[in-house]
């Protein structure tokens, strides 16, 4: 590998429901200037065509369909971040011709010259192996459904806590117990219980281990790229 390919940033970010992960990647990118890719977009919007169509999101066939012809604009739509849609996205997600079909489009995303941060459940294990910098990112069940609860009522959506948790339960069990690239970290992904952390002290940890991993591998006294 030459020494400018080995220094490119590419950078996963994955862990459970309401982790912080978003957070965090969409700050390291926005800090470094890289693009991003919320991963969960992709699940999320082939779940909300199956709504729209009145499928159910455990038909594989229409699921199939709806992830190879999903188009990018999709993945901006404004009703995507329904209760409704977390659940069918979970089931979709757990299809492995789904996870196939959108799997290119995720590889071609992190393949760009200048790098990239991918945020999801299995951008470090599946869609990104070789990445030279992954983050796992945590929290106890029940702070992350205390953050999701609050998130909904900031949102004015009328919201019960151990409905929340309940819901936030299933979809981690969905997530962790599928037979395809199911929720786990990297063993070589750093893990970060945000549990008791805020976020600037979770990017403040995160930022360190990136510019250590840039000291290790983009060295200045590299020898110079062939011609
Ligand atoms: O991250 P987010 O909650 O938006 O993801 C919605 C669902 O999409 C998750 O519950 C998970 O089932 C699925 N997903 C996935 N792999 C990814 C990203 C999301 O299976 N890389």
């Amino acid at each position: 590998m030459s020494a400018k390919a080995a220094c490119r940033p590419v950078i996963t970010v994955d862990g459970p429901t309401a982790s912080g992960k978003s957070t965090i990647a969409r700050r390291i990118a926005e800090l470094y200037g890289l693009p991003f890719l919320d991963t969960g977009l992709l699940y999320r919007a082939v779940a909300r065509r199956l709504l729209d169509e009145g499928r159910d999101p455990a038909d594989a066939e229409a699921a199939v369909e709806a992830a190879r012809s999903l188009r990018p604009e999709e993945l901006g739509r404004p009703d995507l971040h329904t209760e409704e849609v977390s659940q069918a996205a979970s089931r979709v997600a757990a299809i492995p011709e789904v996870r196939a079909a959108l799997l290119e489009f995720q590889r071609r995303f992190a393949e760009q010259p200048r790098g990239a941060v991918l945020a999801g459940r299995d951008t470090g294990t599946v869609v990104c192996p070789d990445a030279p910098v992954k983050l796992f990112v945590t929290a106890s069940v029940e702070e992350r459904a205390r953050r999701r609860f609050e998130q909904l009522r900031r949102r004015g959506e009328p919201a019960i806590f151990a409905r929340v948790l309940e819901e936030l339960e299933e979809r981690d069990r969905r997530d962790t117990q599928r037979a395809v690239a199911p929720l786990r970290a990297a063993p070589d992904a750093l893990v970060i219980d945000t549990t008791h952390r805020s976020v600037e002290e979770t990017l403040e940890l995160v930022r360190r281990h990136i510019e250590a991993w840039r000291a290790r591998s983009c060295s200045s006294h590299a020898p110079p790229e062939a011609p």
